[in-house]
């Protein structure tokens, strides 16, 4: 069996439409919904994400914002520029680009950003908000990963769900939302003893640990849904670089039923959530449509 690859991008594209359509109504009411992204210092890999948010940000409708910070950025100047956005009313969504330089204590920063605006889903109290079900913002690429998986079972009810990864941003998230679609959830990390065996329980196989084509297609149960959240950067023999995810692509294709490809999977489903929870943002905070 080969299995069906889930594309994100046409998905991310798709959700892009439908967004640029709801900003239009909201235009039309005099709103227009803006997000502000913060990049201190100059890690490459972060600067081409930003440029891509930026990018879709404008493409939707809505207004962007970027500020770039000297790598060498105090915390007390990163929590006056949050300060600033926070009470900035053009700005509904505010992301502050992770990781944060060492002198900066990232969760302090998290916690400044006004959760009514914190469109990344890390400010405790829309961790707190989501984990009980009771509204809150849902972080990006978990969402993401879930609007994938719906897009090939919608009723996930019942199924063995294992989530490799333990990560605040993308591990245990995941696992909060497949509890909520009624999975039975694991979540496995790299101090779980036997991995392999562990994820071949799963109809649901989420790798989120950021290890190059760590999970082999011996771990995968045949007809397993398999989201890679992963972005890893490899070189090969012939010095070459490309990307690939957590899983080894060419054998789990052979194993599942349905798996997201590297590049071109959860990744761009992660840029199109946050587009998706600014236009949400901005429709709690000024009450458009
Ligand atoms: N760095 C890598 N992924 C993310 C993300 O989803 N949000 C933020 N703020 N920084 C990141």
């Amino acid at each position: 069996m080969t299995a069906q690859i889930i594309d994100g991008k046409a998905l991310a594209s798709q959700l892009r439409a439908a967004l640029a359509h709801d900003v239009a109504k909201l235009v039309s009411k005099g709103i227009r919904p803006g997000l502000a992204v913060v990049l201190v210092g100059d890690d490459p890999a972060s600067q081409v994400y930003v440029r891509s948010k930026a990018k879709q940000t404008v493409e939707v409708g809505m207004e962007s914002f970027e500020y770039r910070l000297a790598a060498d950025t105090t915390e007390a100047d990163l929590l006056a520029v949050v300060d600033k956005l926070n009470t900035n009313q053009s700005v509904d969504g505010i992301l502050v680009q992770l990781p944060l330089p060492a002198q900066i204590d990232a969760d302090k920063v998290i916690r400044a950003i006004d959760p009514a605006k914190d469109v990344d889903g890390f400010h405790p109290i829309n961790v707190g908000l989501t984990t009980i079900g009771a509204g809150g913002i849902v972080p990006c690429t978990p969402l993401g990963s879930l609007m994938l998986l719906r897009a090939v079972r919608s009723d996930m009810s019942g199924l063995n769900a294992v989530v490799v990864g333990r990560s605040n941003i993308v591990g245990k998230p995941v696992a909060q939302l497949l509890l909520k679609e009624g999975c039975t959830v694991t979540i496995a990390h790299s101090k779980s003893r036997d991995l392999p065996a562990i994820a071949r329980a799963a109809d649901i196989l989420v790798a989120a640990v950021g290890r190059p084509e760590m999970i082999r297609g011996t771990w995968i149960k045949p007809g397993a849904i398999v989201i890679d959240v992963g972005i890893n950067r490899v070189t090969d023999e012939t010095g070459k670089s490309r990307l690939v995810g957590d899983v080894a692509f060419a054998e789990a294709i052979e194993v599942a039923q349905a798996i997201t490809p590297v590049p071109g999977g959860v990744g761009p489903m992660t840029i199109a959530c946050l587009l998706k929870n600014t236009v949400e943002a901005a429709r709690v905070r000024r009450g458009g449509f």
